[in-house]
Formats: structure tokens, sequence, C-alpha cells
């Protein structure tokens, strides 16, 4: 089976891409796929989900993480490690991160580096999915994982500014079509929804106006427990499974499963 590539990606910061990239990445795993998760942001949240501070850290400042693989443009296969659970593995981020434009630039702008440090994985078909993680940014370096990126989910948070923003995204990722023919639109998730709130249904309805993106029928509410997993270095479907959004988080991999 080929491998997969899905992208959480919003240039909206704190729209609850990494939460749900890491659930749904332990979800899948759960599942019995095969999941290497990689954290593309310099906040290092993807890694902190699984990992503790110290051991992020460490990554972070080794020779072997994404930073140092973009750079030299190797093959990434060295800083894969794995995590705490069954077939889910992750390549680390380094706040050097915050770099990474320039750098890029300074390689001439080019838009296939990441595709050069990732297809030797990508084609060695270990891997089932091949889950990224992204910043809230649309750049150079986006572009470079939307080139090798198969589907994209927009996780878009239920509030007033949580719709600001999303059509300069959705543009984006339509520019990268033209250079990535594989590449679409999986479909928009609401999450952090508070479903008392007005500004919810409004969101909801600005986005079936949307006709040619899908919306996830499963929303993602909001959940203390969530915070409280990511305080003990943990995605909460792994933390608390029976917590609300653990069961929203296993529905929405569902969801997603059926529309690959
Ligand atoms: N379902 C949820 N319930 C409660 N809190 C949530 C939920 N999802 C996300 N959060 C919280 O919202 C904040 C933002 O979420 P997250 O970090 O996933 O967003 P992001 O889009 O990755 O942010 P950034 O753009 O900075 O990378 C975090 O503090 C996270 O704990
Ligand atoms: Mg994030």
């Amino acid at each position: 089976m080929k491998t997969e590539v899905i992208t959480f990606a919003n240039n909206k910061g704190g729209s609850g891409k990494t939460t749900t990239c890491s659930n749904v990445a332990y979800c899948l795993a759960d599942k019995g796929k095969k999941v290497l998760m990689i954290d593309g942001d310099m906040q290092m949240n993807l890694s902190l989900s699984f990992l503790g501070e110290d051991e992020v850290l460490s990554l972070a400042q080794s020779d072997n993480n994404l930073y140092t693989a973009i750079l030299s443009e190797k093959d990434m296969s060295d800083t894969i490690i794995r995590t705490p659970y069954e077939n889910l593995d992750l390549v680390p981020s380094s706040m050097l991160m915050s770099g990474i434009e320039e750098e890029l630039f300074k390689k001439g702008g080019r838009e296939d580096v990441f595709e050069k440090v990732i297809s030797e994985v990508r084609e060695s078909g270990e891997y089932d999915y091949i889950v990224i993680d992204t910043p809230p940014t649309i750049g150079l370096w986006d572009r470079n994982v939307l080139h090798v990126t198969d589907h994209v989910v927009i996780p878009v948070e239920a509030s007033p500014w949580g719709l600001f923003g999303l059509a300069s995204m959705v543009s984006f990722i339509k520019e990268a079509e033209k250079k990535n023919p594989a590449l679409g639109i999986l479909g928009i998730v609401l999450t952090r929804v508070n479903v008392r709130k007005n500004y919810f249904r409004q969101t909801e309805e600005f986005l079936s106006d949307m006709k040619e993106i899908y919306v996830f029928d499963t929303v993602i509410r909001n959940d203390s427990m969530v915070e409280w997993a990511q305080d003990n270095s943990k995605p909460v479907t792994a933390y608390r499974r029976n917590a609300r959004s653990a069961e929203e988080y296993r529905k929405l991999t569902d969801e997603i499963l059926t529309r690959l």
C-alpha cells in the first residue's frame, strides 16, 4: 500500500492543529496502522505531546532532528525516534525551525528540499501514514510540506476569529495543487467547540456555504481533559480513553479513513 501523507494546516494560530494531529496519529496507530509523525513547527508541540520537556529539548539541540535533516538535505531516516506507543514514530522538531524560511531562501527558494528529505521513507512503504504538524504560517516551508502532501486537514477553531485567514489558506493550498496534483483538501474540522455559544452555529453555517470544501461531521468540543493530557505528555486518546474528546477524536479518525 502506498504511504499517504496527511498534513494538518491552518495559518490561524491556536486552531487545534497539533492537538488534532497528535490524536488522529495515535488513533491510527491504535488501529494497527504504522504511523510516522513529523513535527514541522518550531514550537515543538507535537513532540511535547508524546515526550517530556527534557527529552524534547535535548533532541532539538542534537544533530538529529527535522531541522538538521533539512539543512543538510539528507534522508531523514536517522532522525526517526520511537514513541512510547506501538506503531507510532516521530521526527522531532527544533526551535531552530524558526529560521527555516531564511535557510530555504538561501537554498534558492526551493520548494523541493523537504521532498528530498522525506522521499526515501515515503517510498519505502514502511509506514501506512505520515502525518505532519505545521506552524501557523504560509511561507516557503509550508509550500515544501504541501509539495509532499496528499491530503490536508484544516482544523478551524469555532471562535469569532476562527475563520479569519481561512480564505487565504485555501487559496494557498489551491496554488500548491498546481505543482502537486496529488494534493487535495480532505476537509475542515471544527475544534474547541462550545456548543452553547452562538458563534459555533455561525461558523457551521459559514462553512456549509463553502460548498467546495468538505466539513467533517465530527466536531471536537472543548474538553479540559485535553490540557490535562498535554500536561502529562500524552494525547488525550492515550491518557483518558473514555474522555468525551477521546471519543470524538476516534470518530474523526474513522471519518478521515472513510474519506481517504
Ligand atoms: N478539544 C480541545 N479542548 C480543550 N482545549 C483544546 C482542545 N483542542 C486544543 N485545545 C487547546 O487549545 C490550544 C491550541 O491548540 P493547538 O496547540 O492544538 O493549536 P495549534 O493550531 O496547533 O496552535 P499553533 O498555531 O500555535 O501551532 C492548546 O492550548 C490546546 O491545549
Ligand atoms: Mg501547533
